[in-house]
């Protein structure tokens, strides 16, 4: 089944901080959008061919607007640099529904957020849901400088009332926050939600190994491959055959090396959904049966991937691995 789109209108653009805009989307319309879940992101489909996620960062309750926060990266494989040079208000742009993989766990106690530069767009939505339910929570926000950190007026209440705290480095991670510091002593009933960039997202996996996984969410917002394969592209997996059988016919495939599942899949005339096909989106999430997945993917949790495997992206450690298909 294809992921649903819809075409949208750019409504407004607006300029959170240094490199950093929001871009607003409403139906031509007039009409509601889908609902959706703090922690949701959206495919963007940008000129030049670019397909990006992007976290919504409104209020979940609004139905008549999504809202994104784009930084400028001058690392930026393109994506990002297209949105801030070519899309304008008023343009129209395709757009999925909603999907969330990274949810608020109702069942916590209290909810620790970290947020890492642009990172914080999931929060900001995570922060109004929490709000609305009276939930108990923290935010650590890590930007470089007050000019480099985004949603700033829309923050200050919270900040003021110790509940968001902000942490500037100017570019030196040691002047920030003490991560291992922070996360060392858990308290009973917390659930920990990072985001950020992939030195931020290391420190704060380390810092929370000790955890419980289980109350561990985190949500990668740079994927290891940011650029969707070309078509006809090579993608070097660079791993073993391996096989998966398909539980609902019983039908085999062999998996090359230079192939993903997702490849083969398609190749044999089974309709697969795909949105990044680097292992960060969470779209290819499958059920599987039985084998032991090398999963290579950023989306799952340990006890998720027990269960689930990313078919974009996953290997196999066992000779096959059979899908619940
Ligand atoms: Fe995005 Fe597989 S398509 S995780």
């Amino acid at each position: 089944m294809a992921i649903e789109t819809m075409e949208l209108r750019v409504r407004r653009i607006t300029n959170e901080a240094e490199g950093i805009n929001t871009f607003e989307f409403v139906d031509p319309n007039g009409n509601d959008l889908p609902e959706f879940t703090a922690g949701s992101h959206v495919d963007v489909h940008i000129s030049g061919g670019f397909l990006r996620q992007y976290s919504l960062c409104n209020d979940p309750r609004e139905r008549h607007r999504y809202v994104v926060g784009v930084l400028n990266d001058p690392q930026s494989t393109g994506g990002s640099r297209s949105m801030h040079e070519n899309v304008r208000a008023g343009d129209r742009i395709t757009i999925s529904h909603p999907r969330n993989n990274f949810p608020v766990k109702d069942e916590a106690k209290h909810h620790l957020l970290l947020a890492g530069g642009i990172g914080v767009t999931p929060m900001m939505a995570m922060i109004e849901q929490l709000m609305t339910t009276n939930a108990d929570f923290t935010m650590h926000y890590c930007t470089r400088s007050v000019e480099q950190t985004a949603f700033r007026s829309r923050l200050a209440g919270l900040a003021a009332e110790g509940r968001v705290v902000n942490h500037y480095d100017g570019g030196d991670p040691s002047k920030g926050l003490d991560i291992p510091g922070l996360l060392e002593h858990r308290q009973e009933g917390t659930h920990l939600y990072y985001c950020g960039p992939t030195g931020f997202m290391l420190a704060t996996k380390e810092g929370s190994a000790h955890w419980p996984s289980e109350t561990v969410h985190f949500e990668y917002f740079a994927p290891v491959a940011q650029e969707k394969p070309a078509a006809g592209e090579a993608v070097d997996l660079g791993d073993a055959e391996f096989q998966i059988t398909i539980s609902s016919t019983g039908a085999t495939y062999n998996i090359p090396g230079d192939k993903s599942i997702v490849d083969v899949l398609r190749e044999n005339g089974l309709d697969v959904d795909t949105s990044c096909e680097a292992g960060t989106c969470g779209t290819c999430k499958t059920h599987y049966l039985e084998g032991e997945p090398d999963h290579n993917d950023f989306v799952l949790t340990d006890a998720e991937q027990k269960e689930w495997v990313m078919i974009c992206c996953a290997r196999s450690k066992s000779e096959k691995i059979i899908l619940d298909l």
